[in-house]
């Protein structure tokens, strides 16, 4: 009967010990929160503060958008995922990239990490990512780019740094020897709205194959003379949105398989020096309007240039916007004999083309110190360094013991399950055999009262449960 008992019992057991199995084997193939895929998984739109463990190796494609990633930090689970191609981190709260936090993900060609609040990236940061063709940093407001910091990604040909901080320094592409190492392969340059007060000539000119470059919503002022001479194979140039008001006559010099040049929108620019277009190829679109053209004898010539067959374009056209009779007159509905001038001498708006800044190795600390740059709606407060100050480096545990540990008190405790369900059984089987022993009506009853707390009894049997056997 008492064996009978024990049996029944062990179902009970068995359904536990394989769910705390199951619970396993599952967290191995899909972490909880994680969407996987083939090799794509997809933690996106929670709020994880790291990569949970659990993903299985061979992911190629991690989505891990819209979460709460603060710090990338060298040696994390990320390192247990050697074949990622692409790497999407948009939207965290990353603030910081540890020196080697990509080491070893030579697999890795797309690393989106645009809408977070990075600040200073160090030299360190993108090592061990020689295969990376694009990355994507817009939209991190207060990132700087520290000496060398994109000298150890040979094979990058698309990078975006649009509305961020970065200042374009002569040693970007550096490497931690001192040599240049750009990546020369690159194709498009996204460069809009970020405060650039002129072409970044130091780090373009690096670049032979730029195909498209968008500097868009900037401050620059002035396009200074060959500008773009290494930049042969430019297509695209965005210039538009700038306040430009300056363009020296050579300045779009070697430009010749260039097919949209936009200087629109600067509503600075009066003028343009005759032939400045001459090095660019027939069909190139050139967008003009959005300025303050002073249709006098100066830009006559752009009249015609615009007017001659085979032009592309744009869909709004220039205006007139001096002298006062031409205000508001498109360019080609004023003769070209009106394009005229009554003698004065041109004046030219006195704008520095070149700037000799000097800037040092540990340049960003000196800016972030320098502008006292505003904070966007983050959680850190805007008195302590993000970096060095404890709030946030230390987010509870590093990612890493966090997850071990984690790992260690789930393994912990269902070992303890499983030893108190072995160990409850045999003191019920032990209780049933003293059972036998006595009269059967007792024996119902505390057989029921075992039954409901078995493991209070295999822990520590009270004396008042002992009082009731005898
Ligand atoms: C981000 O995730 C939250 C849920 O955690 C969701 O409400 C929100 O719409 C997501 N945002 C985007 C831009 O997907
Ligand atoms: C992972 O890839 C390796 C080699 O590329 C292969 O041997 C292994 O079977 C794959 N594992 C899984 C779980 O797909
Ligand atoms: C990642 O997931 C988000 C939310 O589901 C989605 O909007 C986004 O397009 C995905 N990104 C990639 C690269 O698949
Ligand atoms: C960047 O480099 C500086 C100086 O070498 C170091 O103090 C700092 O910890 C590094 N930053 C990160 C995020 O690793
Ligand atoms: C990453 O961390 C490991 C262990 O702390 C360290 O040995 C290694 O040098 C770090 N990598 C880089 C590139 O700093
Ligand atoms: C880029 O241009 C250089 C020379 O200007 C050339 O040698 C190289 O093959 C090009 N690289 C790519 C990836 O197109
Ligand atoms: C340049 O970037 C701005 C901002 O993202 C964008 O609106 C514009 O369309 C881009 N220009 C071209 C020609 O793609
Ligand atoms: C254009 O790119 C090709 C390779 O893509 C390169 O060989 C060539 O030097 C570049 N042209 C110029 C004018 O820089």
């Amino acid at each position: 009967m008492a064996v009978r008992e024990f049996w029944l019992r062990w179902p009970t057991s068995t359904v536990l010990v394989l769910l705390l199995w199951c619970s396993f084997v599952r967290a191995q193939t899909c972490p909880k929160g994680c969407k996987c895929e083939g090799l794509s998984v997809t933690c996106a739109n929670g709020l994880m503060q790291y990569v949970p463990p659990g993903i299985p190796i061979n992911t190629t494609h991690l989505n891990f958008s819209n979460n709460s990633l603060t710090i990338i930090r060298n040696q994390t689970q990320l390192h247990n995922l050697p074949n990622l191609r692409t790497l999407s981190l948009w939207k965290n709260r990353i603030i910081a990239i540890e020196d080697g936090a990509f080491w070893g993900h030579s697999a890795l060609k797309n690393l989106d990490l645009s809408y977070n609040d990075l600040r200073i990236v160090n030299r360190s940061a993108f090592r061990g990512l020689p295969g990376l063709n694009t990355l994507d940093l817009h939209g991190n407001p207060r990132l700087c780019l520290d000496f060398g910091s994109l000298g150890t990604l040979p094979n990058l040909q698309r990078l975006v740094l649009g509305y961020t901080n970065v200042i374009f320094i002569p040693g970007l592409f550096q490497t931690s020897s001192g040599n240049l190492n750009p990546p020369v392969g690159l194709l498009d340059l996204q460069l809009w709205e970020m405060g650039l007060l002129r072409i970044p000539y130091e780090a373009i000119k690096e670049l032979p194959n730029l195909s498209e470059l968008n500097m868009s919503q900037n401050k620059i002022k002035c396009i200074h003379h060959f500008a773009f001479t290494s930049n042969g194979n430019l297509t695209l140039l965005d210039l538009s949105s700038n306040p430009i008001a300056i363009v020296h006559s050579d300045a779009f010099e070697g430009l010749a398989k260039l097919s949209t040049l936009l200087l629109d929108n600067t509503n600075t620019l009066t003028m343009l020096p005759e032939g400045v277009f001459d090095p660019l190829p027939n069909g190139v679109k050139i967008c003009l309007y959005g300025n303050k053209w002073n249709c006098d004898c100066h830009i006559k010539w752009l009249k015609s240039w615009t007017e001659e067959e085979g032009r592309v374009h744009c869909a709004q056209k220039p205006n007139c916007h001096t002298p006062s009779d031409l205000q508001g007159n498109p360019f080609f509905t004023v003769p070209k004999e009106l394009f005229q001038c009554d003698g004065s001498v041109l004046n030219l708006p006195n704008v520095a083309c070149y700037s000799d800044v000097k800037y040092t190795d540990g340049f960003c600390l000196e800016l972030q110190q320098k502008h006292n740059i505003p904070m966007t709606t983050t959680t850190s407060s805007p008195s302590t360094d993000p970096i060095t100050k404890k709030k946030v480096s230390t987010p509870t545990l590093s990612p890493t013991m966090h997850q071990s540990k984690i790992g260690f008190i789930v393994t912990g405790v269902s070992i303890m399950l499983i030893v108190i369900l072995i160990v409850g059984v045999f003191i019920a089987r032990q209780i049933r055999i003293q059972k036998k022993l006595h009269d059967q009506n007792k024996y119902f009853n505390i057989s029921y009262e075992n039954g409901d707390s078995q493991l209070q009894m295999a822990e520590s049997p009270t004396p008042e449960k002992e009082k009731v056997f005898h």
